[in-house]
């Protein structure tokens, strides 16, 4: 499945902002939410809405609907929690699931240390939150374990892309869409992406 990139000028201008290192926190987590609004915008422009019947001050008319009770979002932590706010805007009454995972510094393997979520989980589709995606490591092992628990529809979003995670995403879960702000250009040695915006995590919540 084609990964989905939110090309706009005012996206790009915020993401201009975002990894220029002398943004603060406070700004860094204001824009990060408002990307998240877009990014699920754009998530649900196939969402199946029905039809219901209200007045409105000047009469009857026919107005269509989501049944958010069929969405959950579930950021990966830590740097998936700044996006959530932004997708609740949009959509204030989907569910929300936990999924804690690191990535080992040495190795870059994602390391599980968290995973809680809504009973029904298996019946909604899960709109899965973080703003990097950089080897896909984290973003693999979240959705495999989605679907352990029988989640069978899954959508990645995220701020900043590296190609190498989109392909592993692609490799591993082929019926997982991504949608992001940017693609970039690919890893460092470190496995940071470049040019990136740093550790997210870390600029979110201000440690390091
Ligand atoms: C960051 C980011 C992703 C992961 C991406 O989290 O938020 O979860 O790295 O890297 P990957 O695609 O190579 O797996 P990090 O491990 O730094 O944890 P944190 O959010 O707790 O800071
Ligand atoms: N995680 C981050 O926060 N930033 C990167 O560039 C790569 C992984």
């Amino acid at each position: 499945m084609q990964e989905i990139v939110l090309t706009l000028p005012l996206v790009d201008h915020k993401l201009a902002i975002l990894r220029n290192k002398e943004t603060g926190t406070k700004e860094f987590r204001e824009i990060v939410k408002e990307l998240a609004s877009f990014l699920c915008y754009e998530a649900l422009r196939d969402a199946k809405t029905s039809e219901m019947e209200i007045d409105t001050p000047i009469c009857k008319t026919t107005v269509k609907m989501i049944d958010e009770n069929k969405y959950a979002f579930v950021p990966i932590l830590r740097a998936g929690i700044s996006m959530v706010d932004g997708v609740l805007n949009v959509m204030p009454n989907a569910k929300i699931g936990h999924i804690g995972l690191y990535r080992d510094e040495e190795t870059l393997n994602p390391v599980e240390y968290y995973f809680r979520m809504p009973k029904d989980i298996a019946l909604r589709e899960v709109l899965l939150l973080d703003p990097m995606l950089a080897t896909g490591g984290s973003a693999v092992n979240a959705i495999t374990q989605l679907k352990k628990r029988g989640v069978t529809k899954i959508k990645f979003l995220c701020i900043i892309a590296a190609p190498e995670g989109i392909e592993n995403v692609k490799r591993n879960h082929p019926d997982v869409q991504i949608f992001c702000t940017a693609v970039d250009e690919k890893l460092n040695e470190k496995g940071y992406i470049v040019p990136g915006l740093g550790d997210a995590g870390d600029r979110i919540f201000g440690t390091r």
